[in-house]
């Protein structure tokens, strides 16, 4: 690690698939960012539960993501990697943090009135104040930057006031982070509806490609994909559809639009859509692979995620102890 090292955080909730969304959005410059920089990884389980949860799959699917990671490249000997609901000091912190957020700055967060519209019968505090939650959980580790999608955007500026209002009462306790968020790949739309994000919880399977599915499955899903009349493969935001099979394109492979665009000049869109399709089932098959491998050694993740929470738990707690004693709660 050189003197340029920043501190890296981030997280992802484990409620079941992980699709190419979260993996070009977020997971992919994870991997990345371990080789220069001290990160702290975790699967944000207690974010899961301001939705309705079945006890059984949230603790299938909470192994499979970690191991799932694992298998995409977060490396335990380079970074932390821990569950969430392990390290108490992020309900903590949490809880406090909720005293210094206001209840208009919560209401005007996109994600809680999507939610909120979509799960109407449940619209608990938990996922009016889930925000706070994921300010407490870069905050505790002093993080100079966090890698998300563009989706997340909104929570870390919120996660930025709210750091720079509890400085300004106390005095300096919070670093103030920035979000890192990818030139390309930072909102993988829907094959269906590409004004549409990419969500595992979109109801039609034909939207989202999960770094799990089957090479046919992925393959069909892009052969199926929606574009547009025309049939020239170019860059262009008036044709969502085609625009974004490119930018998934270059972010497997690297290339630039340019290249891509000569690589199939005049051809249609039939033959781009196949070899996308081959291209991502070929890019996730080394993945795939080393998930099985992972998933079956239950003691190798435990002892993983153990020695992580440990570690992340004596980090998190010397910020959670100087706010308390800023705050001024006897000791
Ligand atoms: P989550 O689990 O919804 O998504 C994990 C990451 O994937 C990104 N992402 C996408 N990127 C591009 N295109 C898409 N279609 C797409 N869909 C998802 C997300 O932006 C995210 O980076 N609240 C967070 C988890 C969290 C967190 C944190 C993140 C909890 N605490 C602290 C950062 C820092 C969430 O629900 O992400």
């Amino acid at each position: 690690m050189d003197s340029f090292a920043k501190t890296v955080f981030s997280a992802i909730q484990p409620s079941g698939t992980i699709t190419i969304g979260n993996y070009f959005g977020a997971i992919k410059n994870w991997v990345e960012l371990q080789n220069k920089h001290n990160c702290i990884f975790a699967l944000a389980d207690l974010h899961t539960i301001t939705v309705m949860q079945d006890p059984a799959k949230l603790k299938r699917n909470t192994l499979e993501a970690y191991a799932l990671l694992l298998a995409c490249g977060i490396n335990v000997e380079k970074s932390l990697f821990f569950i969430q609901s392990h390290v108490n000091t992020h309900a903590q912190l949490s809880w406090i943090l909720d005293c210094y957020t206001q209840f208009g700055e919560l209401s005007r967060m996109t994600q809680f009135k999507d939610k909120s519209k979509k799960h109407v019968d449940n619209i608990n505090c938990g996922l009016f104040s889930y925000p706070v939650l994921m300010v407490a959980d870069i905050l505790l580790y002093q993080a100079d930057m966090v890698p998300i999608g563009l989706d997340q955007k909104q929570h870390l500026e919120l996660t930025r006031t709210v750091a720079e209002r509890f400085n300004f009462l106390y005095g300096e306790t919070f670093k103030v982070p920035e979000a890192y968020i990818p030139k390309n790949g930072a909102r993988i739309m829907s094959l269906q509806d590409p004004c549409k994000k990419m969500s595992k919880s979109d109801e039609n399977l034909n939207s989202w490609v999960a770094i799990l599915d089957s090479s046919d499955n992925i393959i069909k899903k892009f052969k199926r994909a929606v574009t547009d009349s025309e049939s020239c493969v170019r860059y262009d935001e008036s044709k969502p559809g085609i625009s974004n099979l490119i930018t998934i394109y270059s972010c497997a492979t690297g290339k630039s639009f340019d290249e891509i665009e000569k690589e199939f000049d005049g051809v249609g869109y039939g033959i781009f859509k196949e070899a996308i399709g081959e291209c991502i089932a070929e890019n996730l098959s080394a993945v795939q692979h080393r998930f099985s491998e992972f998933i079956q050694d239950k003691s190798y993740l435990e002892k993983c995620y153990k020695e992580s929470a440990e570690r992340a738990l004596c980090l998190s707690d010397k910020t959670l102890k100087n706010v308390i004693e800023k705050i001024g709660f006897v000791k």
